[in-house]
């Protein structure tokens, strides 16, 4: 079975971290964001990814190739030489994606969390006969997603809706696709919209199924949202694997701590918190959601609280970092330096405090 993930898009949203990477490379629970889905694809037997690229494919490619191994999967990028969109991509990949089989292949964006119950999918798919089945989830706030209305029995899609500006429903689109291959002979080469021109014209011929996911979804594109992602997905590491979370008097509800991570006497770290691989954590520290990438270190009785700490930066002694902070790479915050919320761009030293949130170039 095939797959293909849609990886385009700058990311601009997840800034200051796509600066030294792009988004799908950037590390969610201590592995990059794309390496969750390319598992979950492998475990229920996709053989073959075809990845949609258009921005940064060399260190794409060279970060995948090792996994490609480690996986024992096939990686393949389709690269775009101007954005298609999230439809264009599949048209681009046609011969990659439709072998003659008539089997269905999947789709994905690449910025959503889940437990990706995709073997149900496949079974929903089939069972429905459907051209075009994608998973929905209910949120709070339909207007910044993809609106579906559907058959709440049957799970006919009524109505896609891209981004509504007035109410139309709670259930969304979650960025999860299984698709004939019939779907590719419906889009054309040139920047065009899955969301706005596929989906639509799938649902109105009554070919369109929603299925509703379970568990727990986020798209982790944008900073805050990444924060409640982390939440969730070690909410749900607690009940599918407790194994893998850390445990001792110093932790404090679900936390993840890499093998390779260290940290000090007398720290209290929790809850939702996600320690990367190299990273050091002096004494005395406290950490509550956040996530601290590799090679970070927070020195002696510092605070890191609703933030993220890139690749490799450090936060010095009895400083404070907190609501929202986002340090790029090799970000340097001094000793005693209070942040209040605050982007602060790659290869920075941060001498005096952030006292209201701000870009620091
Ligand atoms: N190859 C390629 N080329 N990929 C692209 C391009 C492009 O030109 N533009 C966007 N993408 C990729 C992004 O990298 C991402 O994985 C996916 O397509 C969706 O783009 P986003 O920019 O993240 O869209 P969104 O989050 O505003 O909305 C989408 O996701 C929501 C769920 O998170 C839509 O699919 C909504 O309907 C959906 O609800
Ligand atoms: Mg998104």
């Amino acid at each position: 079975m095939k797959a293909l993930i849609l990886v385009g898009g700058f990311g601009t949203r997840l800034r200051p971290l796509t600066l030294s990477v792009p988004k799908p490379l950037v590390d969610f629970a201590n592995k990059p964001m794309i390496l969750h889905q390319i598992e979950a694809l492998k475990e229920i037997g996709v053989t073959e990814v075809v990845l949609a690229i258009n921005y940064q494919p060399e260190v794409m490619i060279n970060f995948l190739k090792e996994y490609e191994v480690k996986l024992g999967i096939k990686i393949i990028c389709s690269q775009e030489t101007e954005p298609l969109g999230t439809a264009g991509p599949l048209a681009l990949a046609r011969d990659k994606l439709d072998d003659g089989s008539g089997e269905p292949f999947f789709v994905l964006n690449s910025d959503v969390i889940s437990e990706y119950p995709l073997a149900e999918m496949i079974l929903f798919h089939k069972a429905h006969a459907s051209e075009a089945s994608i998973m929905v989830t209910q949120v709070e706030e339909p207007s910044k997603y993809g609106v579906v209305v559907m058959e709440e029995e049957t799970g006919k899609v009524e109505k896609f809706v891209e981004k509504p500006k007035t109410f139309v429903g709670n259930k969304i689109n979650a960025g999860i696709y299984l698709l004939n291959p019939s779907v590719l002979g419906r889009i054309q080469l040139r920047p065009t919209s899955i969301e706005k021109e596929v989906f639509p014209a799938i649902a109105a011929e009554g070919k369109l199924h929603a299925m509703v996911l379970q568990g727990f979804w986020m798209d982790i594109g944008q900073p805050r949202d990444y924060i409640t992602g982390l939440r969730l997905y070690l909410g749900s590491l607690r009940k599918q694997a407790p194994a893998v979370l850390a445990a001792g008097p110093h932790v404090l509800g679900n936390v993840l701590v890499h093998e390779t991570a260290t940290v000090g006497e007398g720290c209290l770290i929790g809850p939702d918190v996600a320690i990367g691989p190299g990273c050091v954590v002096e004494p005395g520290v406290r950490l509550a959601r956040c996530t601290l990438m590799r090679g970070a270190r927070v020195k002696k009785h510092a605070c890191v609280s609703r933030s993220i700490v890139g690749w490799h930066s450090t936060v010095g002694c009895w400083a404070r970092v907190e609501n929202m902070t986002i340090l790029g790479e090799d970000v340097h915050v001094g000793d005693e330096i209070y942040t209040n919320g605050g982007v602060v761009l790659p290869h920075k030293e941060i001498k005096s405090s952030i006292l209201h949130p701000e870009i620091v170039m």
